[in-house]
């Protein structure tokens, strides 16, 4: 097996794709996103677009949908839901369908979409996707931050670099023997640092901030815990994505 770490969707590859893609974006799609689907959610379905959304929603009954809205932090008007995963309570959710779009985890998922496998992963749902790689062992994995529009998120290349660290240590591999680029070496030194103070560093991470300026608090608390959901977010088909059981 050999692990990509992207630090944003954009810097990935064009003439080429992986075994299995991974999305992350810690703060908050993919962190929502295991956590719709632990509560008993139907599917995940992402766009980047709201109002292809609203549209490919509209034929789904209104009983078993959910629409999630989120721009720069904010809920959008008009949706049920922002982009909290503490508002995905069992209640809100069971046997429900989530549409959502979020301004950069839906586009990171979107660039990955035709992979054979694709996935999402974050620290509270880290140990299920590292379970399913010693699994399947994929030949190529690539995991791809979120980033902010473009840019480097600390807490996507810490979930990276998470993931990757445990890679190394349950198959008893080298660094040398895993690392597929530079950046996957760079994110278990990040994950390494901060392992014992994943809050304080999504704290100090500009879109943390950003979202303490929105008074998230909770949020970022709730999305810096590891590994406290059994739960696999996996693609059935391009954008549908549900829990993966053996
Ligand atoms: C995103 O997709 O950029 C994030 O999930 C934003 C957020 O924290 O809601």
């Amino acid at each position: 097996m050999k692990i990509f770490v992207y630090h944003t969707p954009e810097l990935t590859p064009s003439d080429t794709i992986p075994e299995c893609a991974i999305a992350v974006d810690v703060l908050r799609a993919t962190s929502t996103m295991a956590t719709v689907l632990a509560a008993g959610g139907e599917a995940v379905q992402v766009f980047s677009d709201l109002n292809q959304l609203i549209e490919v929603s509209e034929n789904w009954p209104a009983e078993k949908r959910l629409r999630a809205g989120e721009r720069g932090g904010g809920k959008v008007a008009g949706f049920d839901l922002g982009n909290s995963p503490l508002d995905c309570t069992e209640e809100v959710v069971e046997g429900r369908r989530l549409f959502i779009s979020t301004t950069n985890g839906t586009r990171a998922l979107q660039r990955i979409q035709d992979a054979p496998i694709v996935l999402t992963a974050a620290l509270i749902n880290r140990e299920a996707v590292v379970k399913f790689l010693l699994e399947k062992q994929p030949e190529t994995v690539w995991i791809v931050g979120s980033g902010w529009e473009g840019t480097f998120s600390l807490e996507d290349t810490v979930c990276a670099g998470a993931i990757a660290h445990s890679l190394c240590q349950q198959f008893n591999a080298s660094l040398e023997e895993l690392a597929g680029n530079d950046e996957m070496i760079s994110a278990i030194a990040l994950y390494s640092q901060w392992q014992n103070d994943l809050l304080g560093l999504l704290h100090k991470a500009s879109h943390g901030q950003r979202l303490l300026r929105l008074e998230c608090y909770e949020d970022l608390k709730y999305c810096s815990q590891t590994d406290i959901l059994d739960i696999l977010p996996i693609q059935q088909e391009p954008g549908v994505l549900k829990s993966y059981h053996k």
